[in-house]
């Protein structure tokens, strides 16, 4: 919807959240009753394009995996264009939109082309997948520190931008994200970095959607063989994954006790 006298818009880069409904923040749901043009990426969960009010423009902006349907410098332009003839451009990306999310990149040029932009941050999948497969990323007694690292290093073409033998040293629970096509050299060069071969490992797939698979083994089992699960999926590595037998698993379509949301009446 275009709005004749309208000075600039404003751009939105609000996190989708990884697919459960429930996971999209109040300011993000907020701001997407109030959108006029919404450009979203391909891992945006379908619930989530149904609060899209059917007055908004939307706007299919594809990525998987790092490969976009339109180009970065096109997806750019076009919030550059619709922000100068819209007030509420909502940039709608899976997850959080300042992990892997290009959210970064996209809010830079926005700045620098004088652009008003603000960020919603969303729950990312590392957090909310581990969390549903009964993973805590942390614990007192089993891991005190967290990366999240992207796999996405395409076969052939490896260049070492993650030191992975670093970071098995260094990291106590590893999250990685877009791995699949790279997890079995991944694998190897963990346990090359001193991880324990029967170090346990979750693979997440479709994580708080109702698609979701989890699946537990070792990490030696990766190492020299194809990955055993598609993407889009979340690796969890560390002593924390032990917990997935132990700790519940929240198999979606979750229910949402809107009363226990209400506020109290007064007496
Ligand atoms: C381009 S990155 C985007 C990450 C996103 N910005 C976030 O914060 O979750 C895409 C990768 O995120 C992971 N991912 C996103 N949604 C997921 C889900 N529901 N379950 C498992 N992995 C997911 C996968 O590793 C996927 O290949």
């Amino acid at each position: 919807m275009t709005r004749p006298g309208l000075e600039m818009g404003k751009v939105y880069l609000v996190g989708a959240g990884p697919g459960d409904p429930g996971l999209l923040t109040v300011k993000g749901k907020a701001l997407l009753a109030h959108a006029d043009v919404v450009i979203y990426d391909a891992l945006v969960g379908s619930s989530i394009l149904e609060l899209i009010p059917p007055t908004a423009e939307r706007i299919y902006a594809g990525k998987h995996c790092g490969a976009h349907t339109l180009p970065q410098e096109q997806i750019t332009a076009l919030l550059m264009e619709k922000a100068r003839t819209a007030a509420v451009v909502v940039r709608l990306k899976g997850g959080d939109p300042f992990i892997f999310g290009r959210g970064g990149e996209e809010m830079l040029a926005l700045v620098q082309a004088g652009i008003p932009v603000e960020v919603v941050p969303g729950i990312t999948a590392g957090i909310a997948a581990s969390a549903y497969a009964g993973i805590p990323l942390t614990h007192r007694d089993l891991s005190s520190s967290v990366a999240f690292v992207t796999g996405h290093e395409a076969a052939g073409k490896y260049r070492p931008q993650v030191n992975w033998r670093a970071l098995a040293g260094a990291v106590e629970t590893l999250v990685i994200y877009m791995g699949m096509h790279n997890l079995s050299h991944i694998a190897a060069e963990l346990l090359a970095g001193g991880k324990a071969p029967d170090t346990p490992v979750a693979l997440i797939r479709w994580g708080t959607t109702p698609e979701q698979e989890i699946h537990l083994l070792r990490l030696q089992t990766l190492a020299g063989q194809p990955s055993p699960v598609a993407p889009p999926s979340i690796v969890v590595v560390g002593a924390v994954v032990s917990l997935a037998g132990l700790l519940p698993t929240l198999r979606p379509p979750v229910s949402y006790c809107s009363a226990a949301l209400a506020q109290p009446e007064s007496p």
